[in-house]
């Protein structure tokens, strides 16, 4: 184990080498936004013209993920005429990587241009009212997740030792997400996420804890990416697809596969639509 001040140095060499890695494989794409698709959503790719396409194993820094239903590709292309990098599968805390290290791919896109992050997940749902299927803006997020992946010395490069998050969920971007879907029948209410360490689901007591929080929807990712984000001065933007009430019969990850499939064809044009106009 490197000292933190070793470590910080070497998580900034990663996004450094993986920010190479992919700018030799983009060919002239500069991409102005990072779009990480969730569980079962990397067929929302379907409107995006891909151009280059590279695994997470020729990405230094990056781990394959051993997650069913994240390939593990960067994809370059272009939504519209916006110029897009795709993380076709994500990274988890829960399968050991370090908090920093999911970090790094939202800071190589940083160094490539990127000025937006735009995170989609599978959730559970915790809100009244939410049945799988139903698709939630994200307007806040509650971290539950007991770390961050700002932890250790300051990434200075990057950003400010002391991140605001009081804007996280860039307001210009919901009000354009709203736009995009009213027009596509998609009926979506905004809602605050909360995000666990996971990977056991949640207990139906810890479910209506959450909702006494404030959380309308739960999952395991987002909120490090989100961290990550607004520490480099990114806006943000995200989606939960709720696969699942949360702590009932049909939380389970092959049941977050099946709806994230069968709702994938609608939130593939809802995503190029709102990356077409940013
Ligand atoms: N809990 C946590 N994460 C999730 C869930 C859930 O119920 N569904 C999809 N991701």
């Amino acid at each position: 184990m490197l000292n933190p001040k070793a470590e910080a140095i070497a998580l900034q060499a990663a996004a450094l080498c993986a920010a190479d890695a992919l700018r030799a494989a983009a060919g002239d794409i500069q991409p102005r936004a990072l779009v990480i698709l969730g569980s079962g959503l990397h067929s929302a790719l379907a409107h995006i013209e891909v151009a280059a396409s590279l695994p997470f194993t020729d990405v230094p820094g990056i781990p394959q993920p051993s997650v069913e239903g994240h390939s593990g590709h960067f994809i370059f292309g272009h939504a519209g005429d916006t110029p897009v990098l795709v993380m076709q599968g994500r990274l988890h805390a829960y399968e050991g990587h370090s908090p920093a290290t999911l970090a790094t791919p939202i800071r190589a896109a940083r160094l490539l241009g990127a000025d937006t992050l735009f995170v989609t997940a599978a959730a559970g749902g915790i809100a009244p009212g939410l049945s799988a299927g139903d698709v939630v803006l994200l307007e806040d997020h509650i971290d539950l997740t007991g770390s961050s992946p700002l932890r250790g010395p300051n990434a200075e490069k990057f950003g400010p030792r002391f991140p605001a998050m009081a804007h996280a969920y860039t307001p210009r971007l919901r009000a354009l997400a709203h736009q995009v879907a009213a027009p596509l029948g998609i009926d979506m209410r905004e809602g605050v996420y909360a995000g666990m360490r996971g990977p056991a689901f949640e207990t139906p007591a810890e479910a209506r804890m959450l909702r006494t929080l404030g959380a309308d929807v739960v999952g395991m990712s987002v909120v490090p990416e989100v961290i990550s984000a607004v520490h480099a001065g990114m806006d943000v933007l995200g989606i939960a697809l709720v696969t699942n009430i949360a702590a009932s019969d049909d939380a389970g990850h092959e049941g977050v596969l099946e709806v994230a499939a069968q709702k994938a064809p609608a939130l593939s044009r809802l995503f190029a639509g709102i990356l077409s106009r940013l």
